[in-house]
């Protein structure tokens, strides 16, 4: 197991045992800071529980989209929408889901990662979208944590000495991107902003949404270093799920902020732990109208 992989616990579990997250497919091409594959199997059974299988599953903050990934490859939605704002990762999801996609899987397989040829690609203004989702492969595979953000520092040493190429495994990314593009006619990606693309969809009954906004409210800065759009009106986005015809699942950490607005709109909020081999113990919230299905 590589050390930042995740590991969950069962919900409710008395003896709390951890299961290891090597067990979700990994089918995203990015090493997402605050993606959710430790809530793959959570997710699975909340959509299980729903009495109609969901016409669209929409995913208004999308980053590296393991949910929503998920949720196509498994047939667990008729359709499925992802929505990011920020313009890299944008560049990589708009051409996974275009012709380009095997020209980005090709590129990715016959580059040699030296740090000259990085410098060479990073340094050089990508003039075409191809360019761009490459050049953000290549950055999210090689700075620490994945951090896209401004800011960000590149691995020093990495595993095994491996250094800037630690993370970088061309033909399992290749395969991910391969695999992607075949169901493609299932997913559908808005460069936009989520909260814009929920009221769109507000009125629909049979849309569900799995909502994961950067962790910010409560001034907290964990989520601010993490993207470039970090900032969110969270009031307003409780006030919109609070519109929403269909149903939705939403994650947080934990904040008193965020427990007074779940309160406050009548929601019910349960904690989960999750456990990675960096961190102690963590736990995250999750928020819905009903989280009956967790028990
Ligand atoms: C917690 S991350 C989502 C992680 C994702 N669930 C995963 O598993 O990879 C939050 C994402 O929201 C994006 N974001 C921030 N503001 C946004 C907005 N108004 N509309 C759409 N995306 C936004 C950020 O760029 C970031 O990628």
């Amino acid at each position: 197991m590589r050390a930042t992989q995740l590991s969950y616990l069962e919900p409710r579990q008395a003896d709390e045992v951890i299961v290891n997250v090597a067990s979700v497919p990994q089918r995203s091409p990015f090493r997402y800071p605050g993606g959710k594959t430790w809530l793959v199997p959570y997710v699975r059974r909340w959509l299980g529980s729903l009495p109609d299988h969901p016409a669209i599953f929409i995913e208004p903050f999308a980053g590296g989209a393991i949910i929503s990934l998920t949720v196509a490859f498994e047939r667990l939605a008729q359709h499925v929408l992802m929505v990011e704002l920020d313009d890299q990762v944008a560049s990589v999801w708009q051409i996974i889901l275009s012709d380009d996609a095997a020209w980005l899987a090709k590129r990715i397989a016959n580059f040699q990662l030296t740090p000259e040829n990085v410098e060479k690609v990073l340094s050089t203004p990508a003039h075409q979208l191809r360019d761009k989702a490459f050049q953000t492969i290549l950055k999210n595979r090689i700075n620490r944590g994945g951090i896209l953000a401004p800011g960000a520092g590149k691995i020093k040493h990495g595993e095994a000495g491996r250094g800037l190429a630690s993370r970088w495994y061309p033909g399992t990314l290749r395969k991910r991107i391969l695999s992607i593009s075949a169901i493609r006619e299932r997913l559908t990606f808005i460069h936009g902003d989520g909260l814009e693309v929920m009221r769109q969809h507000a009125q629909n009954s049979e849309a569900v949404f799995f909502i994961d906004p950067p962790y910010t409210a409560g001034g907290k800065r964990a989520g601010r270093r993490l993207y470039t759009h970090s900032e969110l009106d969270h009031v307003a986005l409780f006030q919109l799920a609070n519109q929403l015809a269909g149903d939705f699942l939403m994650t947080y950490d934990e904040a008193p902020e965020v427990r007074d607005l779940a309160r406050r709109f009548g929601f019910h909020v349960e904690t989960v732990a999750m456990k990675s081999t960096h961190h102690a113990k963590m736990r995250e919230l999750l928020i819905g109208r009903n989280l009956d299905w967790l028990r």
